[in-house]
């Protein structure tokens, strides 16, 4: 039985994940290196300040900063990734996306967003998502990142459902983790081979259906 859906939202439901990369790559020009689009897909579901430590680790930069500089590094780019997210609109959900959550809330399927974003909240109001979901567990209500399962665990809790019945989807490594760990099933979104360890695959939400969720097909890409 599926009777919660849990979205990711950064590489899911809006491709938030090229703002990220972008405000990274400046801050590691800014302290002289490059940071290059392959070293920022290991940055993809992880929390901020260990995104950091993947970036200076990429400029050979680690140990170098105070944890006080680290914190004021990750503010510079966090403040970067708000101007790009501030122009952000309604066209930048991923394509299928609206579709699919309003099938899903259409069938009785609780629609909840786990992300471990502390920007969640301002991306779900610029693309006038926030009324498609039943319950939002964003970044601020968490202290422990992916692959822990606490934002899952949260989000099957305010929707009132038991884990066996949630799906999480998923474009990140860590959140596949995160979701066998809570002891949900999982969608990889995206096509990258690091979700190799999904319950299921999905290249985009276009042409996707509940009935095929249910049925565990494979769209073919
Ligand atoms: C995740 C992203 O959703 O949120 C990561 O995939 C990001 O790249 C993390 O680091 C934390 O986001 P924020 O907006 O709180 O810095
Ligand atoms: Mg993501």
């Amino acid at each position: 039985m599926i009777a919660c859906c849990i979205f990711d939202l950064d590489g899911v439901v809006v491709d938030t994940a090229r703002y990220h990369y972008l405000a990274w790559a400046e801050l590691a020009r800014s302290l002289g290196f490059e940071f290059t689009p392959e070293q920022g897909e290991a940055t993809r579901g992880v929390s901020r300040m260990a995104s950091l430590d993947i970036v200076l680790r990429a400029g050979g930069m680690q140990g170098r900063f105070s944890a006080e500089e680290r914190e004021r590094l990750a503010a510079r780019k966090n403040a970067r990734y708000l101007e790009y997210v501030s122009r952000m609109t309604a066209d930048e959900v991923l394509p299928g996306v609206v579709r699919f959550l309003g099938e899903l809330r259409a069938r009785g399927v609780k629609v909840v967003l786990g992300s471990a974003s502390k920007n969640a909240g301002t991306i779900l109001d610029r693309c006038a998502l926030r009324p498609l979901f039943d319950a939002v567990v964003d970044g601020t209500l968490v202290t422990r990142a992916k692959p822990d399962p606490e934002i899952f665990v949260r989000g099957a809790e305010l929707a009132g459902v038991r884990p066996a019945d949630c799906v999480v989807f998923e474009d990140a490594a860590a959140g596949i983790e995160a979701a066998a760990r809570a002891g949900m099933r999982s969608v990889g979104v995206g096509g990258s081979p690091t979700l190799a360890a999904a319950t299921m695959r999905l290249r985009s939400f276009e042409g996707f259906a509940f009935e095929m969720l249910a049925a565990g097909v494979e769209p073919r890409s």
